[in-house]
């Protein structure tokens, strides 16, 4: 396919509050000047809304907009798409625990996996935002046989983006001043953000900050928790920022990370740093061409080894539950 083609793009649950955020900015040329035809899957009930943002989408006249399609059927809205965002999903509302979400969204992403198995372009990829991410990844990537594993990923990166500005505003450094930043693990409050081997101007974050009882009693669970805060003060989840976070991470996926600094996705464990082979695991990972190769070589002390065994623990314990409920 040549490059002038258009991209195309699809954004499951496209009338939510992500996809009213998402849609505007992949239209707009978020992702390059590349030229974007949009696929949007919805249920059912929701496509009339869903008719209202794509007239809104219309009245923007954007000229990287190539051409929106919409449906409740999977095997067509996903039919050739280069890139799928799976966005649609239940929200965690107030109280509730991420684990019960396993359930309620796991015939969901069995459904969408084999649709995409099916129907995608050869070069797909495809980027699970909807929670709990992780484990939704892991069951589209398990029900799309054909598909390679490595061509899936769940959403860390609003986690990375966070602890960026944790840092940022603890060291009074600006966000481009911050490499390397490192969310190890679930999109969940277990995930271990690692300033041991981040850096601001340069220098080593952990070192730089000199605060043990910061780094273990604020930024972590600060960044960890910071989904349950948002939904605790607004009333519902992140969307701009989710929205945001889904699109840097498309971004680098397809054009790259910057050649000084590495990003968080979650993608399939090799193995590396002890992770159980298979799990969809947050690591630091370098992106060129469309592919991702997880950072190597990272020293790890006894402090992050028990995080990041903690979280890798609650990532078997939910592959296991969707195991016993036969979706994996
Ligand atoms: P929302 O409820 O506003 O929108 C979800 C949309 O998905 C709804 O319009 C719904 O109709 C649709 N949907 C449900 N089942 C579908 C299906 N089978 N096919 C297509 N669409 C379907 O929720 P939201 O605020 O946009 O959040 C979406 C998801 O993203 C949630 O799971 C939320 O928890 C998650 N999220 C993840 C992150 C992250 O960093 N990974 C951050 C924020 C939110
Ligand atoms: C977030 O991180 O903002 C979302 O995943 C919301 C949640 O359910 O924690």
């Amino acid at each position: 396919m040549s490059d002038s083609s258009p991209l195309k793009v699809a954004v499951t649950g496209a009338a939510g509050q992500i996809g009213y955020s998402l849609l505007f900015r992949l239209a707009s040329g978020a992702l390059g000047d590349r030229p974007i035809e949009l696929r949007l899957l919805e249920i059912e009930p929701a496509l009339k809304a869903l008719e209202g943002v794509v007239m809104e989408l219309d009245d923007c006249a954007f000229p990287t907009l190539a051409g929106v399609e919409i449906g409740h059927e999977a095997d067509k809205i996903f039919d050739g798409v280069n890139l799928a965002l799976l966005v649609g999903a239940r929200p965690r509302t107030k109280g509730m625990e991420r684990g019960d979400l396993l359930e309620a969204n796991g015939a969901i992403f069995t459904a969408q996996g084999k649709a995409l198995n099916s129907v995608a372009a050869d070069d797909v990829r495809i980027g699970v935002t909807g929670n709990p991410a992780n484990t939704n990844a892991l069951i589209a990537m398990t029900n799309a046989p054909d598909i390679p594993k490595e061509r899936f990923s769940a959403l860390t990166r609003l986690d990375h983006n966070r602890a960026i500005s944790q840092l940022a505003a603890k060291t009074g450094a600006s966000v481009t001043d911050i490499k390397k930043m490192t969310i190890w693990g679930n999109h969940s409050a277990t995930q271990y953000p690692d300033l041991f081997h981040a850096e601001v101007n340069g220098k080593n974050a952990a070192e730089t900050v000199n605060d043990q009882d910061w780094l273990e009693n604020d930024f972590i669970p600060t960044v960890a928790k910071r989904g349950a805060a948002i939904i605790e003060a607004r009333g519902s989840s992140s969307a701009a920022s989710a929205a945001s976070a889904t699109i840097d991470a498309a971004r680098d996926w397809l054009h790259g990370s910057a050649a000084d600094d590495w990003v968080s996705m979650a993608v399939v464990s090799d193995g590396s740093y002890g992770v159980p082979e298979g799990l969809i695991y947050s690591f630091p990972v370098i992106t060129k061409n469309g592919d991702w190769e997880i950072v190597q070589g990272l020293e790890i002390d006894d402090f992050s080894r028990s995080r990041m065994e903690a979280t890798a623990n609650e990532l078997i314990e939910e592959r296991d539950a969707v195991k016993e409920l036969g979706l994996i």
